[in-house]
């Protein structure tokens, strides 16, 4: 069975779905392997480190992505944007792996579909042990949260930790995590690691004792109906509930010189949390970091992919971290492509058993339909 790794074709985007090392790895049960040339180069992986192990480097993708029997790519296919027709290249039956984002990429589900592709999102898998080691959603908000937190520090006026100087102390920034899954965890520890105050609020009840393990304080409201929606998601707040945290959240933002939001609503959408006024309370040369951008900016004044400056804020709304760290960042999508394929491979194949609940809930398209009833009421809601 051949798998194709395309060149990544996203503005900004430079990581790679397969690293070398992956390879060997895929080789070894059995497969071919081939990649198209340069698809590595940004993320640290030459071409020269995959023709070593045996895989071939080809540079016509047209020719490349009709000759897969299964594509792994980080992003959804391109479907047409600066020449690349990722969808009409692929041959009817070719079964596609990535983080596809099907909510937010719809046309390419569509054509997808359109063309009996079987495509996996790696975002849709269901939160189980067994599935961890395949979450692509964990590893690259895990980055997210990291290098957040560093391009937050390198934007404030002041220092991280206390500091005793010959010129006298120094108190440390306080620092306010907002939404504390993968990756606002992973911002408090990182945080914490540079020697802040952390305080953090999340919504989902279990998470108080996660956030004062990585060294952070818990504050929050005691919440009228819960806002838990199974697997780790959080679901929209009541009216009343969402009021009452909007109180508590400008509270903290006033005295805070860093705010870094990462709440997300089914793990796509971005909930509105801190509004134009809350941003006219914080100190001048205050810094919001907004890593929900992706899914809209949880700030009500974020511009995703934009730096903004309000009464002295600095609005910080970065798209796609992960890209600015394409090395490790493709390491670890590359392990979790990897569990994924080695755990349905059987006889050198890739094997579909969608009575397996982790191919069942990451199914978005198989034989021309929409699998994925999330998706597909999206599709239905916009036709
Ligand atoms: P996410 O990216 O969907 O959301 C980020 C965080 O924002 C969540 O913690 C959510 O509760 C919070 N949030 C939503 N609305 C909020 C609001 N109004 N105010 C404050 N916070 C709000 O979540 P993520 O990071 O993908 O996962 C959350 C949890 O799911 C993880 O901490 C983990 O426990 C679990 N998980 C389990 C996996 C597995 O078992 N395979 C894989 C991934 C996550």
């Amino acid at each position: 069975m051949r798998i194709v790794v395309p060149r990544e074709s996203a503005p900004g985007e430079r990581r790679v779905a397969l690293v070398p090392e992956s390879c060997k790895k895929l080789m070894q049960v059995g497969y071919e392997i081939a990649i198209e040339s340069k698809a590595g180069e940004a993320a640290g992986f030459a071409d020269a480190a995959y023709r070593e192990l045996g895989v071939a480097v080809e540079s016509d993708p047209a020719t490349l992505l009709g000759s897969a029997d299964l594509v792994l790519k980080i992003a959804a296919p391109a479907t047409g944007d600066a020449g690349r027709d990722e969808t009409e290249w692929m041959r009817r039956g070719t079964i596609y792996i990535g983080s596809l984002m099907p909510l937010r990429n719809l046309k390419a589900v569509r054509a997808l579909a359109a063309r009996k592709i079987t495509a996996f999102a790696t975002d849709a898998l269901p939160r189980t042990t067994r599935a961890q080691s395949m979450d692509t959603l964990s590893s690259m908000a895990s980055i997210g949260g990291y290098k957040g937190v560093l391009l937050a520090a390198s934007e404030l006026n002041r220092y991280f930790p206390m500091l005793t100087t010959a010129a006298g102390m120094v108190f440390p920034a306080k620092v306010f995590v907002i939404g504390a899954g993968v990756a606002g965890l992973q911002a408090i520890a990182t945080a914490r690691r540079l020697g802040a105050n952390v305080v953090a609020t999340d919504v989902r009840p279990e998470v108080k004792e996660q956030i004062e393990s990585v060294g952070a304080k818990y504050v929050g409201i005691e919440l009228k109906e819960s806002a838990a929606a199974g697997g780790g998601y959080a679901k929209e707040l009541s009216e009343d509930d969402r009021r009452r945290q909007s109180e508590l959240l400008a509270q903290e933002c006033a005295q805070s010189d860093v705010v870094i939001t990462t709440a997300l609503i089914g793990g796509v959408f971005a909930p509105r949390l801190i509004t134009a006024d809350t941003v006219r309370t914080m100190k001048p040369g205050s810094v919001v970091m907004d890593l929900a951008a992706d899914g809209g900016g949880n700030c009500e004044l974020s511009k995703p992919g934009e730096t903004v400056h309000v009464g002295g804020v600095t609005i910080l709304a970065p798209l796609n971290l992960p890209a600015t760290m394409p090395f490790h960042a493709s390491l670890l999508f590359s392990r979790n492509l990897t569990a994924f394929v080695q755990a349905f491979t059987k006889d050198k194949a890739f094997q579909l058993d969608f009575g397996d609940e982790i191919q069942q809930g990451a199914l978005i398209t198989h034989e021309g339909e929409v699998k994925h009833a999330r998706t597909r009421d999206a599709l239905q809601k916009k036709e």
